[in-house]
């Protein structure tokens, strides 16, 4: 029992020993890992910490983005986040008949960073919400600014917005219809939130599930908890990272919990607030108690490999990449350090001779980037949903 109660070093690194933990599909007795043993009012005061940072972080001016350490790494999230969301947009569009509306759900939509990928993918009705309420109102806001020129009686998509706690309230009450059949959940950067207690998490599944038509997808980018427990280890210490990102664990990183195993993360001017790990095998777990199936989960760094075929036009325009050139160009970072990658990548490919160029992130953004980020979709099972109408 204690055992299976606690995931250690040991298991979040090696997978050999996660599999021993047994949280298959078919052992009922894993249902104890996920009992609430926390403190609700403990808990409370940790969403509204969350509430309270989101809601103090300014919306940055275009220059001040620019000259921010992150700018690339901030694009570089963003695209994969367009190439996720198109992609998942296509499939469904391609499952469904002809000018069926696309419906949507943005679950911890911030301050509406996605509100043009929605458009672009041409979806009919797209539901925002977020637990800071000032997020909420910009969402609007950009919601109102990017819509304002379109006929009101055709308006390229419909939105409605409200603030509420993702991982203790039910969505559904507050939908302005109930009843609405949603084809696409989406959740970026933020689902790990909820991995704070075991009641949470299963809020949060229940709330991507509820509404989700059979046949629809839940989408989502995380923390990799076993790239962060790896660097952990090898730092030797409670906290690492680089000049652009600090991880803090707050919990023994020796005698983790499942839910609860929290950190600080500090991401340069963008995010200082406590997060929890995902142990992954219980989220798949979880995810199937509500009708979801893991359909694939991801590295950033092999989305980008395997992606950067259909996505390096838009790779481009949206500057998520910086140019790297062995003439020497002015780089965002003035430590050659941050690009010997690409200087030894293009010293393979032709010596000094070569003109050309390559984009690439800074070695420090690289890290960001790649240390912690999954992405992660599950489809709505269409058997386990029937067997649920029974
Ligand atoms: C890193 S931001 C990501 C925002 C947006 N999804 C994006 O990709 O631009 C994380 C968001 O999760 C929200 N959040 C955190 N905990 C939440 C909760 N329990 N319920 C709803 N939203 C939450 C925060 O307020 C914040 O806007």
């Amino acid at each position: 029992m204690e055992e299976t109660n606690s995931a250690r070093v040991d298991d979040c690194v090696n997978f050999e020993k996660l599999k021993k933990i047994k949280l298959n599909d078919d052992n009922e007795n894993d249902d104890d890992l996920f009992k609430d043993e926390g403190s609700s009012s403990k808990n409370d005061q940790h969403s509204l910490l969350v509430a309270q940072h989101y809601n103090k972080l300014q919306e940055k001016g275009l220059k001040e983005r620019f000259n921010s350490k992150i700018f690339y790494l901030r694009n570089f999230n963003n695209w994969i986040k367009s190439m996720l969301i198109s992609e998942y947009l296509q499939k469904i569009k391609d499952s469904i008949q002809f000018g069926s509306p696309l419906r949507v759900l943005d679950m911890c939509c911030g301050k509406g960073g996605d509100l043009l990928k929605w458009q672009k993918g041409n979806i009919s009705y797209l539901i925002c919400t977020d637990i800071a309420s000032m997020s909420i109102e910009q969402c609007k806001a950009r919601y109102e600014k990017i819509t304002a020129h379109d006929p009101p009686e055709r308006k390229s998509f419909n939105a409605e917005f409200f603030t509420c706690d993702a991982t203790r309230d039910r969505l559904r009450e507050r939908y302005s219809d109930p009843s609405i059949e949603l084809n696409l959940v989406s959740c970026q950067f933020a689902f790990h939130y909820c991995f704070e207690s075991p009641k949470q998490a299963e809020t949060m599944l229940k709330n991507v599930s509820e509404c989700l038509r059979p046949g629809g997808y839940f989408i989502g980018t995380i923390p990799d908890a076993y790239d962060i427990m790896k660097r952990q280890r090898n730092s030797r210490s409670d906290s690492f990272g680089n000049d652009i990102f600090e991880i803090k664990f707050l919990s023994d990183p020796n005698d983790l919990p499942i839910f609860g195993a929290k950190y600080n993360f500090h991401l340069d001017g963008v995010v200082d607030c406590p997060e929890f790990l995902v142990y992954f095998p219980a989220l798949v777990k979880l995810a199937k108690k509500y009708s979801l199936k893991l359909v694939e989960v991801v590295r950033f760094e092999d989305y980008f490999h395997r992606n950067i075929g259909r996505g390096r036009n838009l790779l481009e325009k949206m500057s998520a990449v910086e140019q790297y050139g062995l003439q020497g160009n002015r780089m965002s970072r003035s430590n050659d350090n941050e690009y010997k990658h690409a200087k030894d990548f293009l010293l393979q490919r032709g010596g000094y001779d070569n003109c050309r160029r390559c984009g690439t992130l800074s070695a420090s953004e690289w890290e960001a980037a790649c240390n912690s980020l999954h992405d992660i979709r599950l489809p709505k099972s269409q058997r386990a949903h029937r067997m649920k109408m029974f």
